[in-house]
């Protein structure tokens, strides 16, 4: 139930996109919100995840309203990707007037791309029992694409009105998911070796949402 949600409200955001669109090249209008909407489902995607992995919180129907954010990440990445390098660089012909820095994020938003189309094609239930034990590591490539995707946001160039709050709100609900997720690996890494429990996490986050501070306020790409 929760799954087919997901995928009515992607399909009906899908299709307002390009009905609010004004329709003028560069594509500007369906470019953003398609990156908006893969960044959203990443995220929500990542957090469900996150929560599930530190709390007892275990939901019934959550593994596959997952697939369907994972799913759903994807298929507004397919959408932006396409109006991104067609409609907005030019393609590969345009791309020469393009700077190699600005060709190398785009390089990075390939590849997350490329694995959240593996992913996605990864939970096609027949894949799924196919991969047996093996298919649970796997997933752990979200993490690949996340990481990709946050290099290509914060080095491509944005060309966002109210960039600075967009920046602010988002650095404020990523710190959080990157909290959970050192939480979990410091979980992971406690299970295994004779460490003292949260120590990881308080050693590693500062530097980490530090880092990503730098990379969202003082790298300066953003503006142009
Ligand atoms: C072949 C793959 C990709 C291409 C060609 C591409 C292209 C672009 C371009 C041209 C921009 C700048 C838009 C602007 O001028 O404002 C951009 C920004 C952005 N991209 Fe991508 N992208 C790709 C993959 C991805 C993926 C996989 C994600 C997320 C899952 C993503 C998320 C974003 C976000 C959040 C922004 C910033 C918001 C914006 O400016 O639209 N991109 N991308």
């Amino acid at each position: 139930m929760a799954s087919a949600a997901i995928y009515t409200a992607s399909v009906l955001l899908s299709g307002l996109v390009l009905l609010t669109s004004p329709h003028t090249e560069p594509a500007f209008h369906e470019t953003q919100w398609y990156a908006g909407a893969a960044f959203l489902f990443l995220y929500l995607t990542l957090l469900t995840g996150a929560v599930a992995g530190t709390t007892a919180m275990r939901v019934e129907a959550g593994p596959r309203a997952r697939r369907a954010l994972g799913v759903s990440a994807c298929w507004f990445a397919l959408l932006h990707s396409y109006f991104g390098f067609y409609r907005l660089v030019g393609g590969l012909e345009g791309l020469r007037y393009w700077s190699g820095y600005f060709a190398r994020s785009l390089l990075a938003g390939l590849l997350a791309l490329a694995v959240l189309c593996a992913l996605s094609v990864m939970s096609l239930p027949a894949l799924m029992r196919r991969m047996g034990r093996s298919w649970k590591p796997a997933q752990r490539l979200l993490y690949a694409a996340a990481i990709l995707t946050l290099v290509h946001v914060v080095t491509v160039t944005i060309h966002l009105r109210h960039l600075r709050a967009i920046l602010i709100v988002t650095y404020a609900l990523v710190t959080p998911l990157l909290m959970l997720e050192v939480l979990r690996f410091d979980r992971w890494v406690v299970a295994r070796h004779a460490l003292p429990r949260n120590l990881i996490a308080l050693v590693a986050w500062p530097p980490l949402a530090a880092a990503l501070f730098w990379a969202f306020f003082v790298l300066g790409h953003h503006e142009h």
